[in-house]
């Protein structure tokens, strides 16, 4: 007799505190263990513990951040600052072409591209570091631009050996301040599109260093032997 009330007892217990959801066809036992009172990103709060909110439905709570959010993290002030955002705005036009859409525009073509080229890679080579920052270049070069830009930089990239892709320049006649190869990687230009989003600034400027090995093969490189060619290409630049 006890031990039929205490069943009885349990299975009542059980049926009063569970409830039902219309997405879920049983009774959810313990419900708060499933549904979390606190915000979680991909969940439907349309319905949370019987309580119904129709304008919440079918909504997912990871909201876009707001515009110019910086996702900085770690604490290595360099690198942490180079996460905050970059201060060109995009040329006039871009956010139909190059995806940029909502961004704040310039007032015009090319003002912004033009003053790129005072832009310095904040990224500086020396002796120790230079051939890590190259190959890490190369590392993401290696993922993000070859298929285009060809493992040497002559613009024959599989995409482009493969008829499906063309106007891809060879590196060694290209003669751009490196804060226009920046602006143009970040933004896009013509048939590249933008890679602001894909690549960090950070990886942006250690491909540029190894871009510009690309066109030297001394640069970056220390001792006796070594030509510093960012001076050369600056001084062909402003030719
Ligand atoms: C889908 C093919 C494609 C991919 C991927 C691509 N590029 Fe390009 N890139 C091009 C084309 C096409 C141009 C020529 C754009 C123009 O001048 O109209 C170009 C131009 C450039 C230029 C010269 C920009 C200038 O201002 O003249 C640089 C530097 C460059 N790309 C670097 C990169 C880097 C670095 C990556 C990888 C992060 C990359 N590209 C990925 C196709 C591509």
């Amino acid at each position: 007799m006890l031990r039929s009330f205490t069943i009885l007892a349990f299975v009542s217990g059980a049926l009063l505190t569970s409830c039902k959801s219309s997405d879920s066809p049983f009774y959810e036992y313990m419900p708060d263990m499933y549904r979390s009172a606190a915000i979680e990103p991909y969940v439907d709060y349309g319905e949370v513990r019987e309580r119904y909110d129709e304008n919440r439905a079918n909504t997912i709570s990871a909201k876009v951040p707001p515009f110019g959010s910086i996702p900085f993290f770690g604490t290595d002030k360099e690198e942490v600052l180079m996460m905050m955002p970059y201060h060109r705005k995009p040329a006039l036009g871009m956010d139909l072409t190059h995806n940029h859409y909502g961004a704040v525009l310039a007032a015009d073509y090319d003002s912004e591209y033009l003053a790129s080229a005072n832009d310095k890679n904040p990224i500086k080579l020396t002796e120790a570091n230079a051939e890590d920052v190259i190959n890490y270049g190369k590392s993401v070069y290696a993922k993000q631009c070859q298929h285009c830009h060809g493992e040497a930089g002559d613009g024959k990239g599989p995409m482009v050996e493969s008829g499906a892709y063309s106007g891809v320049p060879n590196y060694a006649s290209l003669m751009i301040a490196e804060g226009q190869m920046f602006y143009s990687i970040y933004y896009g230009k013509g048939l590249m599109g933008a890679h602001g989003n894909t690549v960090s600034k950070k990886e942006i400027w250690a491909i540029i260093h190894y871009i510009k090995r690309l066109q030297d093969e001394n640069y970056g490189k220390f001792g006796a032997a070594a030509v510093v060619a960012e001076e050369t290409v600056e001084v062909e630049a402003a030719q």
